[in-house]
């Protein structure tokens, strides 16, 4: 793996660059874990000292020592990404920084032209590509973009930013599984009755109304960032730790997940959504999804994992909820109710831990009843590292576990294609409801209600 020299930020002067990117290299320069030239690419009417004050206000107006450095790190070049001389002029400004990562902060549609760009200067020998979602907009649409980059990056040479994979409560979901002992041995479909993963947002497409009306929810988030997750969580332990190992289990799981079935689905769209700046009138993208995939492998056959995600819920969470069957006996019911399932809760947003709802007996009664058994990993371990700082660091570094493989990239989208396929409107969802009703249906016995954070 080779350690960069330099990072080439493609849209610098973007949205994702001044919320997400420039703020992570802030830090990450405050913290000495990272000191690189960094050289901007944008078409902008900027020069280098402008470029800098744009990054000081998306540092939070920052005047201190860790700023000037960065500032002083921080090089431009303004230009067209489909104009030679801009990559010229690029060659003029990384010669002898050795290698290079160039990431494409920029939309998708230009990836090829900036990978071209960049092999017509030379610029992608003794360098990394790093592109941003989305990888595609359906399988053979990632495969066309992902033959058109190979053509100037092998790869090894190529990264796709899937920044879920950034994040460390879903990285430790693996430690959680393989360091311990406790879960392993009931983590299958002997003793798992059904798995849950809801990602709820409260909040609407605001502004990214023409993003998001060409995308909806199940490319913006189901595709990419949440079979990550059910990759994380249904895998089988790898061998090693090493890169390959790792995607290789993912890969091996996602084979075995069915396409899902469009009976197995219910779409959803916001009262109110149509009148979104950027939205098609009549548009039929959904902004809510809730769905069930299944898992054709001996660990997980049968066992339905639920997925449900979207716009204008009524909280913003990230968390799955795995149920164990009940005991073959029951001895300690409360009359007619059934003894509830134990649940097992991964809480990975807004705060990290994991909840045992066990059972125990009521003082005073012959039955029992459910008690949440709760870590906050936060309380206990303390802050976690920010999902783009780890990022950066991998895309600099060349660690490529936490990017998302080509060939776990196809099968996400083969795996959700049948509902991008589905012609029907979304059915209709008031602002701060779960969705339209039909989706309590998705997950069998319901959907269980999101634990509310530890405090
Ligand atoms: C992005 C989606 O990839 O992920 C957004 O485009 C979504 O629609 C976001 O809100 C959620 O990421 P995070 O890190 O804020 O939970």
């Amino acid at each position: 793996m080779e350690q960069a020299g330099a990072l080439v930020l493609f849209g610098i002067t973007g949205d994702l660059a001044r919320k997400m990117l420039l703020p992570a290299l802030y830090r990450l320069t405050a913290d000495s874990r990272l000191d690189l030239p960094v050289i901007g690419v944008a078409k902008t009417d900027l020069d280098l000292d402008g470029l800098r004050e744009h990054a000081r206000e998306a540092c939070g107006g920052v005047h201190d020592a860790a700023f000037e450095k960065l500032a002083g790190n921080l090089r431009l070049v303004a230009g067209d990404y489909r104009d030679p001389g801009t990559f010229e002029r690029l060659r003029a400004e990384t010669e002898g920084k050795g290698f290079l990562v160039h990431y494409l902060a920029v939309p998708p549609a230009l990836f090829a032209a900036v990978a071209e760009g960049l092999a017509g200067a030379g610029l992608n020998h003794d360098a990394r590509l790093v592109v941003e979602k989305p990888f595609g907009h359906d399988l053979d649409s990632a495969r066309e973009l992902n033959g058109e980059l190979l053509r100037y990056f092998d790869e090894d040479h190529l990264r796709r930013v899937d920044h879920f994979l950034g994040k460390e409560p879903v990285e430790d979901l693996m430690v959680f599984r393989f360091a311990n002992m406790l879960l392993e041995p009931i983590w299958n479909r002997s003793h798992i009755r059904s798995v849950q993963i809801t990602m709820a947002e409260d909040f609407d497409v605001r502004d990214r109304g023409a993003f998001y009306d060409a995308n909806g929810t199940v490319r913006d988030v189901v595709q990419n960032h949440l079979l990550q997750l059910l990759a994380i969580l249904a895998m089988d332990p790898p061998p090693s730790t090493d890169a390959r190992a790792q995607l290789d289990e993912k890969w091996r799981v996602l084979r075995a997940v069915q396409a899902i079935d469009p009976a197995d689905v219910v779409r959803g769209q916001y009262t109110g959504y149509l009148d979104t700046d950027g939205v098609r009138p009549g548009s039929t993208t959904e902004t809510y999804v809730a769905l069930r995939a299944y898992i054709d492998n001996w660990r997980w056959a049968g066992v339905p994992w639920c997925i449900r995600s979207g716009k204008a819920l009524p909280t913003t969470d990230l968390e799955v909820v795995a149920e164990l069957r009940r005991p073959p006996v029951t001895m300690f019911a409360n009359g007619d109710a059934p003894e509830s399932p134990n649940l097992i809760r991964f809480r990975l947003q807004p705060d990290a831990g994991v909840t045992f709802d066990l059972l125990a007996k009521e003082p005073g009664k012959q039955h029992a009843r459910p008690v949440p058994v709760s870590v906050d990993f936060t309380k206990v371990l303390g802050p976690m590292e920010a999902a783009y700082e780890r990022i950066l660091l991998d895309a600099v570094s060349g660690d490529s576990r936490r990017f998302a493989r080509f060939d776990l990239v196809e099968e996400s989208w083969r795996i959700v294609q049948p509902v991008l396929d589905l012609k029907e409107a979304p059915l209709p969802y008031e602002k701060g409801s779960w969705g339209p009703e039909p989706a309590a249906e998705i997950a069998p016995g319901g959907w269980h209600e999101i634990s509310t954070t530890f405090d």
